[in-house]
């Protein structure tokens, strides 16, 4: 949730920390601060708020130039969002500084030993603690490092933590315990960060830190242990993407660069994964086509934007692969008794690989012995790490805290994982599998077909603005579709919207459609005739009573004409493939209704990127 940058190097840290930070504020934005290390002092300033508001603080009253620093962007989870809560944390003397990104769930106790052995404690944070405890061990030790190790074998919960000593100007010292950080390997200068945009400027090399590992940052190389200081494995990789897919590209928003991308992200997810002859090759799955045919379940577990993907890929494995398939949302799988086996397969899907809700959802799954495949974008995350195989998709970083192009290439993944096991298990005849292959193959043009008709959804989202309300429904795989609709539309523009299966409706949610109410209804493919006159007819039924229809229909479906009072058309497509077309309109229309209302949709208000508690 927070964002964590450390550099030691010959550079001016401020300003490597800063820019680092400004990569990261998709992370948390509550408040950010800096500590830097020059002449034997460490130095710190902290802001409530954006970032902007420290550069500001920062202008007026400069730190000391360093070149050994660290910088925090936060989101809140103990203590208000004000200049006191930020971090960094400082011992008694002011000669230890922290950061910290997790929830450290002994701090009370912690803390009442801290007061009570004659610490003067300033925050309501967790993080505070650890500060002083730092500056107990350092009494003993005068080591950060090994006082670190030592601080950590106490902690409980999650925590990324990096820390500086005032009496060390060579040395920053990070750990790790379930939450991320990763090493940035540069020539006579290292990096830390929580993700590796914080450093990709100025490095493409970079160490995964594994589990309850410390690591020691110095000018001339980097040191790994575990929390009682044995040498520890980890592994170094290069980043495959550069600078200026982290940048905006001469876009306003990183959620409009990340929108446009979408064809070119849904083909990459593709690239090299159908061979020649049209067979698919998965090969970092990692689960050998005997365990897959020995699957006997399959049960998704993800969040938010990416459950709605699992909710889609129930249609296509149940459809494609023959096999019952559960989509349960992560946070709520561990706390019931699923029913797990060997032979269940476990999907974890996760933009991020750090959402801490799927992560434990993954650590249940283990230890009930289920085979565990990972859908993750984000190579060096956690989720990979703990899944026996991965499919990543390939949409490159994405920044905005809306998630688009990652979800339309987790719906990639999920269909070639799909027509993978109906291939392997032999559940459709081989050209079966080989034309739904063709015609994935067709989807980034769809996709790019969509992105040229959006102005009417622009104008259309502008006049919305002022609405209190506007419900989504779908049928099939477009009720996921509008239960992502909403979602993107009360995460941007803080408006009540909800999705519903449109066939439900009248079990109850009808009793909302009041004059005018806009409902924007996802209507499946003509080829699915009885799916779709339903829905035709659940159209009708809201118009009746009077709400203003807006419906989302395939080129050539005349039949919705009559009854849409606002009509979008998308490219026909296979009924399975219809969502990589209709979520795009809803992606719009939601960022457009958001920065009309003046939001800024990469930062939307109380949220983070990555959810790295639970
Ligand atoms: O990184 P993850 O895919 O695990 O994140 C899951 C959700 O937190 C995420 O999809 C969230 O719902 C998005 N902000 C929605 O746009």
């Amino acid at each position: 949730m927070c964002g964590i940058v450390g550099y030691v190097g010959a550079r001016p840290a401020l300003d490597v920390v800063v820019e680092g930070l400004a990569r990261l504020e998709y992370r948390g934005y509550d408040s950010a601060g800096v500590a830097m290390l020059a002449d034997g002092a460490l130095a710190t300033a902290k802001r409530a708020g954006k970032l902007v508001n420290l550069r500001e603080a920062l202008a007026e009253e400069p730190l000391p130039a360093g070149t050994l620093g660290m910088g925090h962007t936060r989101w809140a989870t103990h203590g208000a969002p004000n200049d006191r809560n930020a971090h960094p944390h400082t011992d008694c003397a002011g000669r230890v500084a922290v950061i910290h990104n997790g929830i450290i769930e002994n701090f009370a106790a912690l803390r009442t030993e801290l007061e009570e052995g004659g610490h003067k404690l300033r925050s309501d944070t967790d993080t505070e603690a650890v500060a002083h405890l730092l500056e107990d061990e350092l009494k003993t030790t005068g080591d950060l490092a090994e006082a670190m190790r030592r601080v950590c074998r106490r902690l409980e919960g999650a925590f990324t933590l990096v820390a500086m000593h005032a009496g060390d100007d060579d040395l920053v010292v990070g750990a790790r315990r379930n939450s991320p950080l990763v090493v940035g390997v540069g020539d006579g200068e290292n990096f830390l960060a929580s993700d590796v945009a914080a450093f990709i400027a100025h490095t493409r090399d970079a160490i995964e830190l594994g589990q309850d590992q410390v690591v020691e940052l110095r000018r001339s190389g980097v040191t790994v242990t575990d929390f009682h200081g044995r040498p520890a494995e980890t592994k170094a990789y290069h980043v495959d993407w550069d600078v200026s897919a982290a940048e905006k590209g001469g876009y306003d928003y990183f959620m409009l660069k990340e929108i446009a991308e979408q064809p070119r992200a849904v083909a990459d997810t593709l690239l090299g994964r159908i061979g020649a002859d049209g067979r698919l090759t998965l090969d970092e799955m990692r689960i050998s086509d005997q365990e897959l045919r020995e699957v006997d379940k399959i049960i998704i577990v993800a969040c938010g934007t990416s459950y709605h993907a699992g909710l889609i890929a129930k249609y296509a494995i149940e459809h494609w692969a023959g096999l019952p398939c559960e989509v349960e949302l992560a946070s709520e799988f561990r706390y019931r008794d699923p029913i797990l086996s060997r032979s269940t397969l476990v999907i974890a899907i996760s933009q991020s690989g750090e959402t801490m809700d799927a992560l434990m959802a993954v650590r249940h799954a283990r230890e009930q012995h289920a085979k565990l495949l990972g859908i993750c974008n984000v190579n060096g995350s956690t989720l990979p790490r703990e899944c026996d195989g991965v499919l990543y998709t390939h949409a490159g970083p994405e920044i905005a805290v809306a998630s688009t192009k990652a979800f339309l290439t987790q719906l990639v993944a999920v269909y070639l994982i799909a027509l993978y096991i109906a291939q392997v298990r032999g559940t459709k005849f081989g050209d079966e599998v080989f034309a739904m292959i063709q015609l994935l193959a067709k989807m980034p043009e769809k996709v790019d077909e969509v992105l040229g008709t959006m102005e009417p959804v622009r104008a259309l989202a502008r006049s919305l603005a002022d609405e209190k309300s506007v419900l989504f429904l779908g049928r099939h795989v477009g009720f996921p579709v509008a239960l992502e609709g909403a979602l993107k539309l009360k995460e941007l523009a803080y408006m009540h919207a909800e999705g519903f299966a449109a066939g439900e409706l009248k079990h109850g949610p009808i009793a909302l459609i009041e004059p005018g109410l806009p409902v924007i209804v996802v209507v499946p493919p003509r080829s699915r005739a009885v799916l779709h006159d339903k829905i035709v007819s659940n159209i009708q039924e809201i118009r009746a009573r009077g709400a203003r229809t807006i419906v989302i229909a395939e080129e050539g479906d005349t039949s919705v004409e009559p009854y849409a009072d606002t009509l979008i058309r998308v490219p026909a497509v296979p009924t399975l493939f219809q969502p990589l077309v209709t979520t795009v309109p809803l992606q719009v229309f939601a960022c457009e209704l958001a920065t009309a209302k003046g939001h800024d949709v990469d930062q939307p208000r109380n949220l983070a990127k990555s959810v790295t508690v639970e």
